[in-house]
């Protein structure tokens, strides 16, 4: 491969004319590919069919005895709850499971705090302008909770072991408005990362001027490794609490992507203090969970191990177009010097690249030959990447084949656009 910077105009004006004439090629063929979607593809769901008739007519009871068709267990059934405090790493007590949406979770629990606070700080967050850390690329729903609600956001690097940590204590020391951050601690939206154990101990022992600062610990993909193998992810409850910090953290997980997405539990588990508040707010708003489904679960996963066996099946039908997203991208665009990728080794994600300034018309010209990419700039608070060069790549939802196509399309654009570029200047 030839790195760009180093082909003479000549030789550019050739490279840009046959691929224009591809691109144009594969805008005839009428396509309609969407990258879009970090969806778990039907295969996926088809995985957990047995689910919809695990719970026989007489399967009513809970561990604990409790009627599972009745009011009550507001932060879920004792066995459920002990399956996430193994999931995320916290003690049952600590667990709150309730409902189908951990992004409902995060988004309440910001609620809550904006209307009533927290422990350990003075009154509502939203009785001030108040500030949210958000290492960016990341997922843009997070950063939509803090746009709807009026929180400021403040973009920070997330490198390759977790977030830009110099740049976070420096932020969080001097300012007393900043109150959270958002964290997708292991194989994060977009990029694949997993924050290194130094990195959650930053998190864990910061100085912050907030004495109510509080980590949205977000491990949506604790369980979802794409091989045999996983990445370790230092304990941010555990490293919270030795740091004298016990209250900082809210994690939240769900078997969204484990199960059905849309039919799944969520959970949250925290310090104990902080779920007492929680569980005093969650009482005003529900009577109880959907224990139906909580049992369900249980009678299908049984326990972690079952939960990993089960994530196992869904990254043998996955890991085939990782695998694709990652061999266009390397057959085609690596040594050309106009772009990088992630490789990641678990979650819904490859994170891609450009040369800055391409990201947005990479996506236009994509779009326009029938391949859909999640909007250059959603990764990014505001919707804005300053460098303009990220694109989100979610091949879990289409079949095989078309992510094949869809990243012949993608290899072409970004090689096209970025020789645009440089014959413009
Ligand atoms: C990082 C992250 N958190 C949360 C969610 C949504 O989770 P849930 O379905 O539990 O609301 C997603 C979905 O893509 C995600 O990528």
């Amino acid at each position: 491969m030839t790195d760009l910077s180093q082909m003479s105009r000549d030789e550019l004006v050739r490279r840009r004319d046959e691929l224009s004439a591809q691109y144009d090629a594969y805008r005839a063929r009428g396509l309609k590919l969407d990258m879009t979607r970090g969806k778990p593809g039907s295969d996926q769901l088809d995985l957990a069919k047995d689910m919809a008739v695990c719970l026989g007519p007489s399967d009513i009871k809970s561990a604990d005895g409790t009627d599972i068709r009745n009011y009550g267990g507001l932060d879920g059934l004792p066995e459920t709850k002990s399956l996430f405090g193994e999931i995320l790493g916290a003690k049952p007590e600590q667990v709150i499971v309730s409902g189908n949406s951990s992004l409902q979770l995060m988004h309440d629990t910001v609620v809550r705090a904006l209307l009533h606070g927290v422990p350990g700080g003075e009154g509502p967050w939203g009785k001030e302008s108040i500030k949210f850390l958000c290492p960016s690329p990341g997922y843009d729903r997070h950063f939509a909770i803090c746009e709807h609600h009026g929180i400021d956001m403040i973009v920070v690097a997330l490198n390759d072991d977790g977030p830009d940590m110099d740049a976070i204590e420096r932020l969080v020391e001097n300012d007393a408005s900043i109150k959270g951050i958002w964290c997708v601690p292991k194989y994060s939206n977009p990029t694949g990362t997993t924050y290194s154990e130094a990195a959650v101990a930053r998190l864990a022992k910061m100085k912050t001027a907030a004495p109510d600062f509080r980590i949205f610990w977000d491990n949506a993909y604790v369980v979802h490794d794409l091989y045999d193998t996983t990445d370790a992810l230092a304990n941010i409850l555990e490293a919270c609490e030795s740091a004298g910090n016990a209250n900082r953290p809210y994690l939240f997980g769900s078997t969204s992507k484990v199960s059905w997405a849309g039919a799944g539990i969520a959970a949250m588990a925290t310090s104990l203090a902080n779920a007492k508040d929680l569980k005093r707010h969650l009482g005003i708003q529900t009577i109880g969970p959907d224990k139906v489904n909580q049992l369900r679960h249980m009678r299908f996963f049984k326990d972690l191990a079952g939960v990993k066996a089960h994530m196992a099946k869904h990254a043998t039908l996955i890991r085939p177009k990782f695998e694709a997203v990652i061999e266009a991208f390397d057959s085609k665009l690596s040594g050309k010097g106009i772009a990088s990728f992630t490789r990641p080794r678990g979650g819904y994600f490859v994170s891609l690249d450009t040369l800055d300034g391409c990201a947005s018309e990479v996506v236009k010209r994509a779009d326009a030959a029938g391949v859909k990419l999640t909007a250059a700039g959603a990764t990014f608070p505001y919707g804005r990447d300053p460098r303009d060069r990220n694109i989100r790549i979610a091949p879990t939802l289409p079949p095989l084949e078309q992510v094949k196509l869809a990243m012949e399309v993608v290899c072409c654009c970004v090689e096209l656009v970025s020789i645009e570029r440089r014959l413009s200047v």
